[in-house]
């Protein structure tokens, strides 16, 4: 906290106080308005939480101007080039990159804990044929409070960090079952011989009749996709699990709201959306009817996979993510018309003076549904794949949160804009 404060006088009633200013290590500066209404009796208004830090957290920076994106302070690009996903969870969770020992130790941990019960599995038998995937998801993760209650002390540090290891490694395992369900195929166990990624994949393609060769392309390219969508601060569905986090929640309540939040298209759900809008357009030939759409307000179509709240410059993911699309396309020997598609898109809209002016660039889900659907994951897991990564984000702000001495419950306050005090009205006089 500084010593700098702002004074906040209104001059009507001539009450005022003395708002001291918080600052980070990095980042414009904030107004503490805790004390506001005691002081003046007035609120703040910020719909969207357009202007509104809800906590302080060590976890990740972003600087939405300069397209800057920091993991515990290291730059996205730099851990996309030298990490893995395994090691940037450790990361945003513990604060620092591992050692050799420590990175050993937190992979046999994850590893050891991929397995779901029996029971659990059963649950998806529950479920219509086609539910969707991220449904599925959602009810198996809020279930593992059912099969975990011996050890919910959020209290208790050695239980949430028990809790955190497990929701990382059983998440790709209920993906995958929730995915063989969906098609009808028998559900995999975990293969510990295998390392994250490949471990997903095997246990998303594998059929009984025949052995299946994980393509260390395909696994490299998924290992960077979970990389770079780990984590993105206080984002919809991570302010979620704050929130929910907040009341004493348990852990796996908290992750499962998180990804109710993330489904949204307009948070994790724009990846199935850009990739259905461009299935949509069809031709690079059509690209400019559906930007002079988006541009219609009454049309009620968005470009999806473009703009974002903090981002009004490149989203640093997504050029990453653009740069490794042409990569992985190639070396697996996919050529996607969609592709074209896409790119044209990305040319016509940044041409265009109604994306410029509002700062609309491609963010991170515009070539990500591209990179999955060449590894044959289907569109209705885009979203699933994006709650298995952010899962180590979530339980990092989880985490953190609990380690937080002054945590207070999260209540937003209103302006309340309904009827006033009025009496009961009898039924037979309405
Ligand atoms: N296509 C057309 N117009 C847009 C778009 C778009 N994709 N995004 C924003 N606008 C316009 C919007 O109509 C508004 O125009 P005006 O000022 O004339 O009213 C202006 O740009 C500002 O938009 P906003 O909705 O006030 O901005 P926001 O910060 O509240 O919303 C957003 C950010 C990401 C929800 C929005 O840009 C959007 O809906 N994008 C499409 C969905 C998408 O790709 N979401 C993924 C976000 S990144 C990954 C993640 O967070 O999960």
């Amino acid at each position: 906290m500084s010593e700098k404060t702002v004074v906040l006088t209104d001059a009507a009633s001539n009450r005022s106080t003395a708002l001291p200013v918080v600052t980070g290590t990095l980042g414009d500066p904030a107004f503490d308005i805790g004390k506001l209404n005691k002081d003046t009796g007035y609120f703040t208004y910020d719909p969207g939480f357009m202007s509104t830090a809800a906590t302080k957290s060590a976890v990740t920076f972003i600087d939405g101007d300069q397209g800057i994106l920091l993991y515990r302070g290291y730059p996205i690009e730099q851990l996309a080039k030298h990490s893995n996903f395994l090691e940037v969870a450790y990361l945003l969770i513990n604060g620092e990159l591992p050692k050799a020992d420590e990175f050993a130790k937190f992979d046999h941990e994850v590893t050891h804990h991929t397995m779901m019960r029996e029971s659990l599995k059963n649950f998806f038998q529950g479920f219509h044929y086609d539910a969707h995937p991220m449904a599925m998801c959602m009810a198996a993760v809020g279930s593992l409070a059912a099969f975990y209650h011996d050890s919910l002390d959020i209290n208790d540090p050695a239980q949430r960090k028990l809790a955190a290891i497990r929701l990382i490694a059983k998440m790709p395992t209920i993906a995958a079952a929730a995915y063989r369900y969906s098609i009808g195929w028998p559900i995999r166990y975990p293969r510990n011989n295998l390392e994250y990624c490949s471990r997903f994949l095997h246990m998303m393609f594998e059929v009984p009749s025949e052995p299946l060769q994980i393509s260390p392309v395909a696994a490299k390219a998924l290992d960077l996709l979970f990389i770079l969508h780990a984590d993105h601060e206080q984002n919809a569905s991570t302010s979620t699990v704050r929130l929910v986090g907040s009341t004493g929640a348990n852990p796996y309540a908290c992750v499962a709201a998180g990804i109710a939040a993330l489904w949204g298209p307009a948070h994790g759900g724009a990846n199935e959306a850009v990739l259905k809008m461009l299935a949509e357009i069809g031709d690079a030939k059509n690209v400019s009817k559906a930007v002079e759409r988006a541009k219609d307000k009454n049309s009620g179509f968005r470009l999806m996979g473009f703009g974002h709240r903090v981002y009004k410059n490149f989203d640093p993911r997504a050029t990453i993510i653009r740069e490794m699309c042409h990569k992985v396309l190639g070396e697996l020997g996919v050529n996607d018309p969609l592709l074209d598609v896409a790119m044209e898109l990305e040319q016509a809209a940044l041409k265009d003076s109604y994306f410029v002016e509002r700062k609309l660039y491609p963010n991170v889900d515009f070539y990500s549904g591209i990179i999955y659907k060449a590894l044959g994951i289907p569109t209705e897991m885009f979203t699933v794949m994006f709650a298995i990564a952010r899962t180590a984000g979530w339980v990092a702000h989880w985490l953190e949160q609990h380690e937080t001495l002054d945590a207070k419950i999260g209540r937003p306050r209103q302006i309340y804009i309904g009827a006033p005090n009025r009496d009961y009205v009898d039924p037979a006089k309405r």
